[in-house]
């Protein structure tokens, strides 16, 4: 009998993969990968629920039940029954947030420093004297007349507010002026609040903060929906440049999410979209540029620059963010192509613009930005640290969600795992990763180099190299053992040989050594998670006493709240990003020597 063909499903966004049979139905590949669906029905078509939208390779045409089942809009936009569709060949589906029966890992927190309340946009109440037939003047010149200072501008999307509002609000009205700009007509006594995003390639984490008082009063997360066209800065790239509308596809799907969390984080504060007159966005240099509709191609090719590296503001209606009629949005500047706006937003974030203290800063991902302050003076770098610690190229990786092994120790024969939610293990995250190299290491199962070695009963044969099983197949929640491989150690390897590596060239540049580092900060999901004895193990860090490390979390949201409410902290964000001395790692004489040294186990 001939064996049936297999082909491979990705699912994203967590980035689990499985190899199945061709002609398997997505709800069963899933299971099969030990990700849970929400499927109510049991796989039987009626209940609409197992939703899922196939991105990119062969899938079956939508079935009848999928057609009765599903809304002519959602077919249009792609989306899919899971139940109802198989797998023709090599597959990258897209699952959304409501399909999964667990909520995903989104990390929104971060070290708050003291805010600083002096917001770009303030409240002010006016009366408005109402029309009569003795007093025919417009609403908008009795509003005007009504002020202090009668010399306010505003655009058409204000205007198309301004007389419903005074006459629902018996012309007592509370006005969002940005200056002289008029931003938003509003009902007395009602709040003024702003919109704080860190758009990671990844995950967005988004804050709700109120303008009046600096407090954040909602957050929320959600997986950044362009990872359907790309895991990495490289393939949305790509992506924008080589399909028709590629670059306004990954716009709108940003904004689209973007729009649907402003409505949750409004729904949790009890305040209206209205009610939020100004936004900071930060990101990395492409998704900056990405959401701003800026090109991105020259992002792409050495030498990697940006379109625009300067602050901007942009009013949120040009580009389809739905806040108040006349919100602006202030995106921080970039410092190079792979040092951005979200790495400047981080230091601000961590508090660190005035450090007098010898600082490493670095917020680790699939490019790794490191800034090293020293006697004054800022230098940062960009390593390409690859995907590695976001569970990519990792024989059993996967990003950080339920059923990943975040956590491991290996103490002679006993091997301990822990997982993300606590539930079977279906693969292995970015920390989980990282403590197994280091618990290979300090049991000494590999060698320098990266081979596995010794005598484990968890050391097996694999198919050309070994491998140790973290989590045996009896135990793991695909039926199959989840493992570490001689080609994953090496990926974690490289991928702390260039963070190592970015790390000692900056210490050259600034003439002095890992000992002198009196703080040593870590941002970001990753960062955050990660278990600094296993990275000091790996060689990924230097051996510096505990107490000088301090892992902030999301330092860039952070960072992008102190900026909605203060002006000045605006103008420091620039002076940043033109004092900083940016070292090009692939030019500098030394990294090439550095780079093969931080390699070694
Ligand atoms: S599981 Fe109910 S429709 Fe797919």
């Amino acid at each position: 009998m001939m064996e049936k063909s297999t082909c491979e499903v990705i699912l994203q966004p967590i980035g689990k993969h499985i190899r199945i049979p061709v002609g398997t139905t997505l709800l069963d590949a899933a299971r099969q990968a030990g990700v849970e669906l929400v499927a109510i029905c049991g796989g039987e078509g009626v209940c609409g629920t197992c939703r899922v939208c196939p991105v990119s390779g062969p899938v079956s045409p939508p079935s009848l039940t999928e057609q009765a089942e599903l809304t002519p809009a959602d077919l249009s936009a792609g989306m899919r029954l899971a139940c109802e569709t198989e797998v023709l060949g090599d597959v990258k589906v897209d699952i959304p947030p409501e399909s999964f029966t667990t909520p995903q890992r989104l990390q929104v927190e971060g070290q708050e420093a003291p805010p600083e309340l002096a917001p770009a946009v303030a409240a002010l109440d006016v009366d408005a004297p109402p029309p009569s037939l003795d007093d025919l003047r417009s609403d908008l010149t009795r509003l005007r007349e009504a002020l202090p200072d009668p010399d306010i501008h505003t655009g058409l999307p204000v205007l198309a507010t301004i007389s419903e509002t005074l006459r629902r609000n018996n012309w007592r009205v509370r006005l969002a002026l940005r200056g002289d700009e008029l931003v938003a007509i509003l009902p007395p006594g009602e709040g003024l609040y702003g919109l704080a995003v860190d758009v990671g390639t990844t995950k967005l984490a988004a804050y709700l903060v109120n303008l009046e008082n600096g407090d954040t009063v909602a957050k929320s997360g959600a997986m950044n929906p362009q990872i359907a066209y790309g895991e990495d800065v490289i393939s949305r790239i790509n992506h924008a440049n080589q399909h028709a509308n590629g670059a306004k596809t990954l716009q709108g799907r940003l904004v689209e999410t973007l729009n649907g969390l402003v409505d949750e984080l409004c729904a949790q504060a009890g305040v209206t979209p209205g009610q939020v007159v100004e936004a900071v966005i930060v990101g990395n240099t492409a998704m900056h540029h990405l959401f701003a509709g800026l090109p991105v191609k020259q992002l792409g090719e050495s030498p990697y620059v940006a379109a625009v590296s300067d602050a901007m503001e942009i009013p949120s209606a040009e580009l389809g963010l739905c806040l108040a009629p006349g919100a602006v949005i202030y995106l921080p500047p970039n410092v190079a192509g792979y040092v951005g706006a979200d790495h400047v937003s981080m230091l601000l974030g961590a508090d660190l613009q005035e450090t007098a203290k010898t600082t490493i800063a670095l917020d680790i991902g699939t490019n790794t930005e490191i800034s090293l302050f020293h006697g004054r003076k800022h230098w940062s770098c960009s390593c390409a640290s690859g995907p590695a610690f976001e569970g990519a190229h990792i024989s059993d990786g996967m990003r950080a969600a339920p059923g990943a092994v975040e956590r491991v120790r290996i103490d002679g024969e006993a091997v301990q795992v822990h997982t993300i939610g606590e539930q079977p293990a279906i693969g292995i995250c970015g920390s989980g990763i990282l403590d197994a190299v280091a618990g290979l290491v300090k049991a000494g199962l590999v060698d320098k180099r990266g081979a596995l070695k010794g005598e484990h009963p968890r050391l097996v044969p694999d198919d050309k190299n070994s491998a140790f099983i973290l989590v045996p197949a009896a135990q793991s929640g695909t039926g199959r053992d989840v493992h570490v491989t001689r080609q994953d150690v090496n990926e974690i390897q490289l991928a702390k040989g260039a963070i190592r590596a970015g790390l000692e060239i900056l210490l050259v540049e600034a003439g002095i050594e890992a000992r002198e580092i009196q703080q040593f900060i870590v941002a970001g999901a990753f960062g955050t998670y990660l278990d600094l004895d296993s990275a000091i193990a790996i060689g990924m860090f230097p051996e510096l006493p505990r107490e000088r490390f301090q892992q902030v979390g999301n330092a860039a949201g952070s960072g992008a709240k102190r900026l909605l409410l203060s002006n000045r902290l605006r103008q420091v964000a620039t002076e940043i990003a033109q004092a900083v001395q940016y070292v090009e790692l692939a030019k500098h004489p030394d990294f090439m020597k550095v780079y093969v040294k931080a390699l070694g186990l």
